[in-house]
């Protein structure tokens, strides 16, 4: 999408689409003027309750005369005072979303005055928002649902420079970017993305964004004894890979942030098979690897100050005539051995693997994203991140650039307690923990693998893909987390030194 940032009057922006927002309460500054402009249509919509402000009001106006745009969409924004970047950036979704169901040109957007944010974070959050908005999960039909925006044009008040909100805008371009990466990659049916050409994408992009990428294929899977992934994929003709990123902006000697991503391609859940309304839609099971994915791209391209790698754990779970059976015990990397009581609990049987290996690589702190357990969708619901940890410190760092992005995330505990539930009588441990907590112990499993080192376990089977439209976005692949990663990365850079 191209952009960019003016400094006009509402009614002189010529675009097929003017998107302004509207507040409760009196006009602002430049709202007043287009109502001068109009000759008090606002006014008159407003005394005809037509336009009350309430935030995600929307009020599409067409062929209005005094105005250069073609089309005018008015957005309630609600309380001025209180309005916050994650309602702005969703506001400005739920208005564009509502034009991008037809091609559009030129789609012009007012950047508020009067509210307690600055102008460089008013056009971040809009540019990530005009991206989200043109992209839907039909990329397969004829018939075409949502419809990229040709151009944004962000109208800044005129009291500001252009400046700032052009900085904003070229960032927030970057992260709407990533967040349809990892959208596009979770809506693309297994058949077309498994294990290699998740790999080779992971490899082209890396090229084109600057990435170290190493590609373990099956042999050196082999040698580096990953037999806990390695049992997994037994069950498919499609070879496991795993794939190592690496960006390193900071400075010699800072610690390493590790993001390590469940890319499970397709979950038939094994032996232990899923029910077919199970398994509908468990192309989305490695959402978790396209997070990392995704938001270890855009962190590249901000150039951030921070050395982050970024590991996938690419498979597909399936039933072949090699599949692991239950009662199979498993030599994971560690050398923990695992009972398989449950084919379907794979997705901890991939990530210890992994979570070993980005320790051998000289990861300092860690945060793991999967779609592990139904369990999590249970406790949370379906728009909820759940978030597991053995270091506070560093869960409350996830947690609050998480909280700075709007991405609903939620603690759960860690007490000691929960470990019994995955002992086992011959193995060390068993890949499942029974009925209850089955979130927590899916955990409990990984903690075993991280040896102690500050790590945030994040199970996003809820909100990783939904089920049908909501006003600001369309249904399948959300790109959850991806944004809440990049600022994690972005407030990491103090520990850089
Ligand atoms: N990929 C699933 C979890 C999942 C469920 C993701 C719903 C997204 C939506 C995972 O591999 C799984 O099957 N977990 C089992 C674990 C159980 C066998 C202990 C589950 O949640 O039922
Ligand atoms: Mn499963
Ligand atoms: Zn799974």
């Amino acid at each position: 999408m191209d952009w960019a940032v003016v400094s006009t009057g509402l009614k002189d922006v010529a675009a097929d689409w003017l998107i302004v927002g509207v507040p409760e309460g009196p006009f602002p500054g430049a709202v007043a003027l287009l109502d001068q402009a109009l000759e008090g249509t606002l006014t008159r919509l407003r005394e005809q309750d037509d336009l009350t402000g309430k935030l995600n009001e929307l009020t599409a106006l067409r062929d209005v005369s005094g105005l250069a745009a073609k089309r005018l969409l008015l957005v309630g924004l609600g309380n001025l005072e209180v309005l916050s970047e994650p309602s702005w950036l969703r506001t400005v979704q739920t208005a564009a979303r509502s034009i991008t169901g037809k091609a559009v040109g030129q789609v012009a957007l007012a950047l508020p005055s009067g509210t307690r944010l600055a102008t460089d974070r008013l056009a971040q959050q809009a540019l990530t928002a005009l991206e989200i908005a043109g992209r839907g999960q039909d990329l397969y039909r004829a018939d075409r649902k949502r419809y990229p925006i040709g151009k944004a044009i962000l109208v800044a008040p005129a009291e500001f420079s252009v400046e700032e909100p052009e900085a904003g805008a070229e960032r927030g371009q970057v992260l709407g970017e990533a967040v349809n990466l990892a959208r596009e990659l979770v809506n693309t049916p297994a058949d077309l993305i498994y294990p290699e050409t998740f790999a080779n994408r992971a490899a082209e992009l890396a090229e084109k964004y600057g990435l170290i990428c190493e590609v373990l294929d099956e042999q050196r899977l082999v040698a580096e004894r990953m037999g806990s992934l390695l049992a997994v994929a037994k069950g498919s003709d499609r070879p496991a890979r795993v794939v190592h990123l690496d960006y390193n902006g900071a400075p010699p000697g800072a610690p390493v942030l590790a993001l390590v991503g469940k890319g499970v391609t397709f979950d038939s859940g094994g032996l232990s098979i899923k029910p077919n309304d199970g398994m509908l839609t468990m192309k989305c099971d490695m959402a978790g690897a396209a997070t990392v994915l995704a938001a270890i791209t855009a962190i590249a391209r901000l150039k951030l100050p921070v050395h982050v790698k970024g590991f996938l754990g690419l498979v597909e779970n399936m039933t072949g005539g090699s599949a692991m059976k239950l009662g199979d015990v498993l030599f994971s990397r560690s050398g923990t051995t695992i009972e398989v009581l449950n084919t379907d609990a794979e997705g901890r049987l991939v990530l210890c693997d992994v979570l070993d290996y980005a320790l051998s690589q000289g990861s300092d702190y860690l945060v793991d994203l999967a779609t592990l357990t139904g369990a999590c969708v249970v406790a949370l619901g379906e728009e909820v991140t759940g978030a597991m940890s053995n270091d506070q410190a560093w869960c409350d760092a996830v947690l609050s650039a998480a909280k700075a992005c709007g991405e609903d995330t939620w603690q759960l505990p860690m007490f000691d307690h929960y470990a019994k539930l995955i002992d086992s009588d011959v193995a060390d441990i068993k890949n499942v923990g029974g009925r209850w907590g089955g979130a927590i112990t899916a955990a409990k499993f990984l903690e075993r693998f991280v040896k102690g080192r500050p790590w945030v376990h994040l199970d996003i089977a809820g909100p990783a893909f939904a089920s049908s439209d909501k006003p600001h976005r369309d249904g399948g692949a959300t790109g959850c987390m991806v944004r809440s990663l990049v600022e994690l990365a972005r407030n990491f850079s103090h520990r850089s030194g």
